[in-house]
């Protein structure tokens, strides 16, 4: 075996044709996840020969419904949000072995009734099957689960051996420090590091784990990569769409909670970590954990908050915040954050790292440009003054995929005058556009036990300890320096203002 095939970064299909006959328990198999995401991301596979001959799927859910119509709602669920038309075979597959289960989960018999179940299907194949719990619930069910996946022995199932109970978690992974580590908690209690699958589905993302091999396979980025020729790193994941029909989970969580404190950090700790040891699992873990340690506590003057006023969207006149249905009037629920934050490390200190996230901004894009600083204006200065722009190196995580070069290039003529050009990457013409989702890579992952994708334990604990004392703060402040910015635009006034501190500016990508 060659050392590249043991990397999970770099093994080719061969990894996954080995996925072991599995069985997939969704529970939460009726919610707005499973629709969109997760039984596309099954029949996908499905489609492409990935799912493991043996492979059955059981729907979890409180509602009593029969298996011919759990069935149905998965067809119409994959024909409807599916990247690819359904092809009958491929659906065929996955519906022949799929029925449903319905119980309360916090109802021990209905656990043990799953258990039954999967022992049947064991019996009828003939052969020892994997079980993968996805847990695709509201975080209140968590606890409940977990508990009964202990307690009915279906977590215990093939201990020891590959074929162990592997168990996904879904977003989102409490709510502040305390929550996540009493999470955490449960969790260890119940089941091995090993067998937990946190889920952040921007690490399933193509150009998130291109990242990785943009930083580490070339060599012409390592040696600029640090506070000698950094200037600022911007990050941001805006949305145009606004709240849409999540009001009741949105006005609990808010936006650092829903966007900065998971995704929006998942993309820092890539860009900034250390070349880690290998491309292991437990050695990308390490050094993003590392890197979330060193971040400096964030003070008053290094956040900004806003809620989204009525504007435009499309061209077409959208509601504010508070007057979206199922939203208090006088909610003080942030739809937009901003954080500048500084690295406490050899490599970082000093560099800026300034991150964004909001709803009904005047894009979707998510990217991550790191601006270097500025060449000695000494040469192409005229009249005394000097206006060569900053390189950007920007890496579009969505949507356009690539990455982009900005330069100062000559502008043809007798003159030498100069402007910023862009030399591009774009994944749709090099590649071709249909990429898998991420949600197809992740649970394919988890299905051959490879946590490399997924947040580790101590991982959340790191992020949520830098982001509670924000959130503690916010609370008590209330509508204090929540500032309204109209929808279809880049966001709140303090915003620009935290990074006018060091003479920086948004960039509107
Ligand atoms: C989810 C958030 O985690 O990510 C949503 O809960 C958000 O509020 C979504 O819309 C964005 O994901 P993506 O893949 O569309 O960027």
């Amino acid at each position: 075996m060659s050392d590249h095939s043991r990397h999970p970064f770099l093994q080719g299909l061969s990894k996954y044709r080995g996925a072991p006959a599995t069985v997939v328990v969704i529970f939460g198999a009726s919610g707005d996840l499973t629709a969109r995401k997760l039984l596309p991301a099954i029949y996908n596979l499905s489609h492409d020969n990935l799912l493991p001959p043996d492979f059955h799927l059981v729907g979890f859910g409180r509602k009593p419904l029969p298996d011919a119509e759990f069935r149905g709602h998965a067809e119409a669920a994959v024909k409807e949000f599916s990247r690819r038309e359904p092809d009958p075979g491929a659906w065929s597959r996955v519906a022949r072995n799929t029925v449903y289960v319905a119980g309360g989960y916090d109802e021990r018999a209905a656990f043990d009734r799953l258990h039954a179940l999967i022992q049947k299907l064991e019996a009828d194949s003939g052969r020892e099957l994997q079980s993968l719990f996805y847990i695709s619930t509201p975080p209140a069910a968590f606890r409940p689960i977990i508990e009964n996946l202990g307690a009915s022995g279906l977590a215990g199932r093939h201990a020891g051996s590959p074929l162990q109970s592997k168990v996904i978690i879904e977003k989102p992974f409490g709510r502040d420090l305390a929550s996540a580590r009493e999470l955490n908690r449960i969790i260890a209690g119940v089941l091995q590091e090993s067998q937990v699958f946190r889920i952040d589905h921007y690490l399933g993302k193509e150009t998130v784990q291109d990242l990785l091999v943009q930083r580490f396979a070339n060599a012409i980025f390592e040696p600029l990569w640090n506070r000698n020729f950094v200037e600022c790193v911007q990050i941001t994941v805006a949305e145009d769409g606004g709240v849409g029909s999540r009001a009741g989970y949105y006005e609990q969580s808010g936006c650092l909670r829903d966007m900065i404190q998971n995704h929006a950090m998942q993309l820092l700790a890539l860009t900034a970590m250390e070349p880690p040891v290998s491309l292991d699992t437990e050695a990308i873990r390490d050094e993003k954990v590392k890197l979330l340690r060193a971040i400096q506590p964030l003070a008053a003057v290094d956040v900004a908050r806003g809620q989204y006023a009525g504007g435009l969207a499309d061209g077409r006149a959208a509601p504010g915040y508070r007057e979206e249905p199922g939203i208090n009037a006088d909610s003080t629920t942030e739809t937009y954050a901003a954080l500048r934050i500084f690295i406490n490390n050899w490599r970082w200190a000093g560099v800026p790292f300034y991150l964004r996230s909001g709803k009904r901004m005047a894009r979707r894009v998510s990217e991550i440009a790191i601006q270097f600083k500025c060449p000695p204006g000494t040469l192409f200065a005229q009249d005394g003054k000097f206006d060569l722009a900053a390189n950007i190196l920007a890496f579009q995580i969505q949507p356009d995929e690539g990455s982009t070069v900005l330069l100062n290039a000559k502008i043809p003529g007798l003159e030498t005058r100069m402007q910023p050009v862009k030399m591009h990457f774009r994944y749709a013409t090099t590649f071709g556009s249909n990429t898998p989702e991420a949600y197809e890579r992740l649970v394919l992952d988890a299905m051959v036990g490879d946590g490399t994708l997924f947040i580790r334990g101590d991982e959340t604990e790191a992020s949520w300890r830098f982001i509670s004392p924000v959130l503690d703060r916010w609370q008590a402040q209330r509508r204090e320096g929540l500032e309204d910015y109209p929808a279809g635009s880049w966001g709140p006034k303090s915003a620009d203002a935290l990074l006018a501190l060091r003479g920086h500016e948004w960039r509107k990508p």
